[in-house]
């Protein structure tokens, strides 16, 4: 395959829903064995472009040309023909089916093969998986897989579907470091066969580890474009945002105040003997790898998956945490990690999704006082700098990063005493993600605690002036954010640099 040629064209590309125009004439190339990254702020049109560029969507106006031809109504079926291959997050997968027959079975059906054959399918799965070098047995259901494994097997689906152009919308938010630099390994193998790579991401730190090219997009409208050598961190964020952000370190001052304090936390299988304070000032960072027990000790504190043993004091007070209405009652608050599955009523209004944690409160002789929640969620929707025409639309029409806010308002409508946010800026913009490191600041500063579960080292040490690391459930001693860096943390976190082999 002839490398520079451009593989996919769009031309003045818009598209609106009803009154919002998500996109405004969006300008496009994309090359052969290019790495492309779309970056720019949550609501700005990205997953929209790849829906029109995947034929989900229809464009309102503009053209799309590939490998040189007009293509009128691009719709999915002829995309995958014409090599167009997406890959969402949730990754489409078939748990109940095995790798080898969730990475044949699209192509049975495009080829439109009348019966299954599963020996050969099985034998283009295996070619499949070494021509990107992951090993994984072919023979094993998918739900048995890590986040990262069920990741490859849709790579190795897109890839026997003769993908042309593979798109990934955020491959890496739910990748440790090391499964993020495997698949930095496997997209430049699939590079240096002439294959076009469009990524969606919001880490710069990720976009400069893998891009070539880089086009930004602002408001619907493409901004700037141009090798990824052209933007150092500044001009980046700059064309992102379209303003300065200043990255402050929080530093408190010292104080003796308790809010919260835990005392020999465990529960089986998840974490032990846990135990820690959370003083007036404090904001508390828990890391350490995936399956830890980082995200255990959020759940518990919330009585999702209560503790077995142990106690918690909060602001003095023993209190028990035996379920989600308990934590409630004692105004604790929870971000989830999965807002999706978790933190969110898809089918709900934004205004129903911002107030369902506390209802209670506009609930005045048995009459909701709609007005009210209206006004509450409009003050909050600007607050937070999410993108939204009112409150009004489902919640599922927001962009990932703007339902992600919306969680966060909702608990922090809920005005609690103690605040856990678990991945709180998951998906979420680096300005907008500045925004709400400032909101909670200033709840912190009016007594609130809060504790940031999270595996962005930056974040944390940006956030927290008190850090503590999980480890196979144990929990280290309080570290001073102050006194660490990154590398530092990185270390720390995985206990010097051995090197696991899965
Ligand atoms: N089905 C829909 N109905 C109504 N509005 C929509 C729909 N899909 C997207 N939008 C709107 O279009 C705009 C662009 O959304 P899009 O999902 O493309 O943003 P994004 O750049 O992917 O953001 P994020 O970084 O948060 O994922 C947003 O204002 C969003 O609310
Ligand atoms: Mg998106």
């Amino acid at each position: 395959m002839e490398m520079n040629e451009v593989f996919l064209k769009l031309e003045g590309i818009k598209k609106s829903f009803g009154g919002v125009e998500a996109l405004k004439g969006v300008d496009l190339e994309i090359k052969k064995g290019e790495i492309h990254c779309l970056a720019g702020e949550n609501g700005c049109g990205k997953s929209t472009l790849i829906k029109v560029i995947s034929g989900a969507h229809d464009a309102t106006e503009g053209n799309i040309y590939i490998e040189g031809k007009k293509i009128e109504h691009l719709n999915p079926i002829d995309a995958i023909r014409l090599g167009i291959q997406v890959i969402y997050q949730d990754f489409a997968v078939f748990p109940n089916l095995t790798v080898a027959e969730n990475i044949a079975m699209n192509r049975a059906l495009m080829t439109g093969a009348k019966k299954m054959d599963w020996k050969k399918a099985r034998e283009l799965a295996v070619m499949a998986m070494e021509q990107i070098g992951a090993h994984m047995n072919p023979d094993i259901l998918v739900e048995r897989l890590s986040v990262a494994n069920k990741q490859m097997v849709a790579i190795c689906r897109a890839i026997i579907n003769d993908a042309k152009l593979l798109i990934l919308d955020e491959p890496t938010t739910a990748l440790t470091a090391k499964e993020v630099d495997k698949l930095n390994i496997i997209i430049r193998r699939l590079k240096a066969k002439g294959i076009a790579i469009v990524i969606v991401n919001h880490k710069l730190d990720e976009i400069y580890g893998i891009a070539d090219k880089l086009t930004i997009l602002r408001n619907g409208e493409n901004v700037a474009n141009g090798g990824i050598e052209e933007f150092d961190r500044t001009r980046f964020i700059k064309d992102l945002t379209g303003r300065d952000i200043v990255e402050t370190t929080y530093r408190p001052e010292k104080s003796t105040e308790e809010i919260l304090r835990v005392e020999r936390f465990t529960r089986n299988g998840a974490f032990e003997d846990v135990s820690f304070v959370l003083n007036k000032g404090d904001v508390l960072g828990i890391t350490g790898l995936l399956g830890s027990g980082r995200s255990e000790i959020g759940d518990a504190l919330f009585g999702l998956a209560p503790a077995e043993s142990g106690k918690v004091f909060l602001n003095e007070k023993e209190i028990s945490i035996k379920s989600i209405e308990d934590a409630m009652n004692h105004k604790i608050g929870y971000v989830p990690e999965d807002r999706l599955t978790q933190g969110l009523f898809l089918d709900r209004s934004i205004q129903d999704n911002t107030v369902a944690a506390s209802i209670s409160k506009y609930l005045i002789k048995g009459k909701l006082d709609h007005a009210k929640m209206y006004e509450v969620t409009k003050e909050w929707i600007k607050k937070i700098g999410c993108i939204a025409p009112s409150p009004n639309p489902d919640i599922r029409t927001l962009s990932g990063g703007n339902a992600q806010k919306m969680v966060i308002a909702k608990w922090l409508n809920t005005e609690p005493k103690l605040l856990v946010l678990n991945g709180p800026t998951v998906g979420v913009d680096v300005g907008s993600k500045s925004d709400i490191h400032m909101i909670l600041h200033d709840l912190v500063k009016a007594g609130v605690g809060i504790i940031i579960i999270s595996d962005d080292l930056s974040e944390l040490i940006q956030n927290c002036n008190k850090i503590m690391i999980m480890k196979n459930g144990k929990a280290s001693g309080m570290l001073e954010a102050a006194t660490l860096n990154e590398t530092e943390l990185t270390h720390l976190l995985s206990g010097k640099k051995e090197d696991n082999n899965e």
